[in-house]
Formats: structure tokens, C-alpha cells, sequence
């Protein structure tokens, strides 16, 4: 059976006030509809469709590619409309499967309960219980004998009987209606011939003058197709976002889910309600996380690590046994095993160090190798260097790396000792073992076990009296 999914993208998300289309807005650092995509790909559909309307071209622009097909709303004139939309690119045989752009957190296992509903024969849809259904479509079901209202109790989808009639949108619903607790998700499943026929029936007689695509529902029946429903576990899977509290929500309960698996798998999370993953985390043994930690991309954590508080650390390896002291950033950098990092550091792209290195307060690391044992503790900026074994580089001292027009790198020897406040000036070779007086300037290779000196000699104006205050 070939499925086909319509992904609805094109509306406004007016409640979001922002210039950017909501569809793109972040969840745990990738856009919304990227959550959905990739839920609706991991199903491996013949093709997926996604509907696009306000901000077509970047929506299109940062979805391209992997055989995705762009169809155009414009106007937005509704779920149906967005779906009619779809229309020419659908086969006739299979089943759609159409999705909401903005209810990212939907489960694969989820989707494929609907499709197997479905069963090429259903109209399925994916329907929750909640405790406030403001706002949602409800689903309205043949009354129970003597309920001639049309309002069923909770629950009442596991009950016997009680097939659903049609889906009432907020705005039309009567006020018994509105007490109706199941609703529609936004997520349906259905022959595709057969929605195409649905589709076309859709008008727009109703309190927002929209075409509805719940209005199928009615049609389905008229047709005498059986529509079921599938239900979803929990009810974060099913939230939509329409506003930034809804956004900041869902975002909390993603994080949730990244702590809570993260803790099964042994990690020990200072605070779960304190911690943002924002790619991939992969930890070893015996890690410790402590508060307000944020990692993006891709980063690994080897045993026994141990990350102090308010780290952001991104696209990062982190070996066995290193300890990253509070407000440090990392970023592109590999941390070799054992070593103390912060606080107050900064590793930039291409920082590798290895075992044992000491990074302390206010020291910068760009595009340089520092190996074991190697020591920068204070206020020192390391960039396009190649430091040797337990060197031991000074406070508030830097590599001079750019002349203005290109990159130079300064190469430092094993076992050297680069004093307080010197200035390398790259490109610059100190050997094996040299010491580098503080206060240096060094334009010119230093020879292995040499002391360099490069700075003004000190004069002394004996009596010397300090200006005077003038007086006013
Ligand atoms: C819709 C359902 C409602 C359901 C709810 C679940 C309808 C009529 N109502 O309501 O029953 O409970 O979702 O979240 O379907 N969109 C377009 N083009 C349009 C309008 C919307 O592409 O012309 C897209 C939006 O970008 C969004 C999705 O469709 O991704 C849902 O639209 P929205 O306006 O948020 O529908 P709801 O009012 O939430
Ligand atoms: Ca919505």
C-alpha cells in the first residue's frame, strides 16, 4: 500500500507575532516542521507533500531536497483548502496521510497506530482526551441511548458503540458540544480516492468562513465509510504550538524527555528541569551535569566527566575523567582526558587538547593542538598554535596570529615556559625546553633551551616628583 504524506505548513501563526514564518520557529534547536519531517519520513512514504503558503520561500528554502514536493496555498482559505492544494501531486490509490506542520512532537509508533487504522479502507483519526479542550476540534459521536445531545463522557471512545459523526470546530461548536473533552489532533489518515471526493464536497459555511478539513468527517459518514479513531499516549505528542507560551511549553517537556533518558541511561542530571539539549548528547559512564548546561550539535562525554555549571557546549568531544569548571564555552573542540577546563574558558573551533591540560579563567583556544600536560591557567590567548607537552604559558600572554591580512601559526616547543604577558608574534618557532621572559615581545625563532628576552630595559629618574593637582 503506497502512503502519501500532506504536510500543512502555510498558515500564519498569527498568535506567534513574528516575522518569521511558525512553522520555523525552534523546538530544542531545530525548526518545528523539522520535528515532523522527520517523524514522517522515518515511516518511508512514497512521497510527502508539504504545503506551504506564508513564508513559502524560506520554509521551501530550508526544506529542499530528499525528494520533498512544494505545493503552493494562496490564499490560506483553510485545513481543506490547504490539502485541496495538494490534490494534483496525490496518486489515486494508497493512503494520505495528512499532518500538522506545527504539532512537532508527534510519535513514529503513533503515526504508523493511524496508518494501520486506516487500513486502506478507514477514514483514522488521531484524537486525545483532555482535561481542557479549549480551542480544539471536538469529536462528536452517535449519542448513548437516552443522551439525545450528542455529548458523550470521557472516555467514552473505549466504550462500545458511539461512532463518530463529524468534527466541530471551537468557533461552531454549541455550548454542549464545547463540553466534549475528546479532540481531533489535526492528524488523519484516509483512503486517498476517497479524500480526494471528500475534499472536493468542502465548502465554507461556517463561523470563520474556511474549508474546513475536518468537514471530511461528515462526508465519510454520508458515503457510509467507517470512521475510528486512533489515539495518541500521552497528550505532549499531540500539542500544537500557536504562541510562544506554547512554544516555551513544549519545549520544557521536549527537555524533559532528553533528561529523563539521559538519567535512565545513568547520567547524573543536578536538575532535569535545568538542562537543554539542543542536538545530540552521547555520555559515557559516571557523567555529571550540573545546572543550566546547554549542548548543541553533537557532543560526547566520556566517563566519569564531570560539567560544572552554565556550560554551553557545542559540537564537542569531551574524554574520560575532564572536569569543565562553571561558565565555560565550548565549541568544536576536543578535551583530552583528565583535563580541567574553566572557569570562564573559552575553547573555540579547532581547539585540541590532550590528557592532563590545564585551561583556566579568561583563556581563549582557537584552531590549536596543546599537548598532554600543557598549561594555560590565566587571562592568555592560544590561536593557530602547536604547543608542545607540559609547557607552561603565562598569564595575560597571547599569539600574535594575524597581521592584519593573514593567519600565521606559532609553534611551541616541549617543556617551555612562556612568561607573564608576552606577545608571539607569528609565524614564530620556540624550541624544545626555552624560557620566554615576561614582558616579551618574540618576532624571531627562540633555540631550544634558551632564555629570550624581548622587551624595553628598565630605566630608573631617581627623585622622581609626581605632577601636582593645579589649583582651580
Ligand atoms: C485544526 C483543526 C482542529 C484541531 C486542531 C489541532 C481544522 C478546521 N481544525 O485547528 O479541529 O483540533 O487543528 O491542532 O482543521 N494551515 C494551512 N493553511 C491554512 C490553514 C492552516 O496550511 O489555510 C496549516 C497551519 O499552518 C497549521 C495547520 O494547518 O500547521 C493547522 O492550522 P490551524 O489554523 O492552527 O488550525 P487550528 O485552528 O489549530
Ligand atoms: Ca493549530
Amino acid at each position: 500500500m503506497s502512503l502519501s504524506v500532506v504536510i500543512m505548513a502555510a498558515g500564519k501563526g498569527t498568535r506567534m507575532r513574528s516575522a518569521r514564518p511558525k512553522v520555523l520557529h525552534t523546538l530544542g534547536g531545530k525548526p518545528l516542521l523539522g520535528h515532523v519531517v522527520a517523524t514522517a519520513e522515518a515511516l518511508a512514504p512514497a512521497r510527502s507533500i508539504l504545503v506551504t503558503g506564508h513564508g513559502a520561500e524560506a520554509v521551501e528554502a530550508a526544506f529542499a531536497g530528499n525528494g520533498r514536493v512544494f505545493v503552493r496555498q494562496m490564499p490560506q482559505l483553510g485545513t481543506g483548502h490547504a490539502v485541496q492544494q495538494a490534490v494534483p501531486a496525490l496518486p489515486d490509490d494508497g493512503v494520505t496521510l495528512v499532518l500538522n506542520g506545527d504539532v512537532p512532537l508527534i510519535r513514529e509508533a503513533t503515526l504508523r497506530a493511524l496508518v494501520d487504522a486506516c487500513g486502506g479502507a478507514k477514514l483514522a483519526l488521531l484524537t486525545v482526551d483532555l482535561d481542557n479542550p479549549f480551542g480544539y476540534g471536538r469529536i462528536v459521536r452517535t449519542p448513548e441511548p437516552g443522551d439525545a445531545d450528542g455529548i458523550v463522557p470521557k472516555g467514552y471512545a473505549d466504550c462500545v458503540g458511539g461512532a463518530v459523526q463529524a468534527i466541530v470546530e471551537e468557533k461552531d461548536a454549541t455550548p454542549l458540544q464545547r463540553q466534549i473533552t475528546e479532540i481531533y489532533t489535526g492528524i488523519l489518515a484516509a483512503p486517498t480516492k476517497q479524500l480526494k471526493a471528500w475534499l472536493a464536497r468542502l465548502t465554507n459555511q461556517n463561523a470563520q468562513g474556511e474549508y474546513y478539513l475536518t468537514d471530511v468527517v461528515a462526508h465519510a459518514v454520508a458515503d457510509g465509510v467507517e470512521v475510528c479513531t486512533a489515539s495518541a499516549k500521552d497528550e505532549t505528542e499531540v500539542l500544537g504550538v500557536n504562541s510562544p507560551a506554547q512554544l516555551a511549553d513544549l519545549e520544557r517537556r521536549l527537555q524533559r524527555r532528553h533528561a529523563d533518558a539521559l538519567m535512565e541511561a545513568g547520567v547524573r542530571l543536578a536538575d532535569p528541569a535545568r538542562f537543554d539539549l539542543r542536538g545530540t548528547l552521547a555520555c559515557g559512564m559516571d557523567v555529571e551535569i550540573d545546572v543550566g548546561c546547554v549542548f548543541e550539535g553533537a557532543v560526547t562525554i566520556g566517563d566519569g566527566a564531570r560539567i560544572g555549571p552554565h556550560c554551553v557546549i557545542r559540537d564537542a568531544r569531551i574524554a574520560a575523567g575532564a572536569v569543565i569548571h562553571p561558565f565555560t564555552h565550548i565549541e568544536g573542540a576536543a578535551v583530552g582526558a583528565g583535563s580541567l577546563i574553566g572557569p570562564f574558558a573559552r575553547l573555540r573551533p579547532g581547539a585540541t587538547l590532550g590528557e592532563e591540560v590545564h585551561i583556566g579563567n579568561f583563556v581563549e583556544v582557537k584552531n590549536s593542538t596543546l599537548a598532554n600536560g600543557a598549561k594555560a591557567n590565566h587571562l592568555a590567548y592560544l590561536g593557530d598554535a602547536t604547543v608542545g607537552e607540559r609547557v607552561n604559558y603565562g598569564a595575560g600572554s597571547i599569539t600574535a596570529n594575524y597581521d592584519g591580512a593573514n593567519k600565521h601559526r606559532t609553534i611551541i616547543g616541549a617543556d617551555v615556559h612562556v612568561g607573564s604577558n608576552c606577545v608571539l608574534v607569528a609565524p614564530v618557532t620556540i624550541g624544545d625546553g626555552a624560557t620566554i621572559g615576561g614582558g616579551s615581545t618574540i618576532t624571531r625563532t627562540v633555540a631550544p633551551g634558551s632564555l629570550a628576552i624581548g622587551r624595553a630595559r628598565q630605566v630608573a629618574f631617581e627623585n622622581w616628583s609626581r605632577p601636582k593637582k593645579q589649583p582651580k
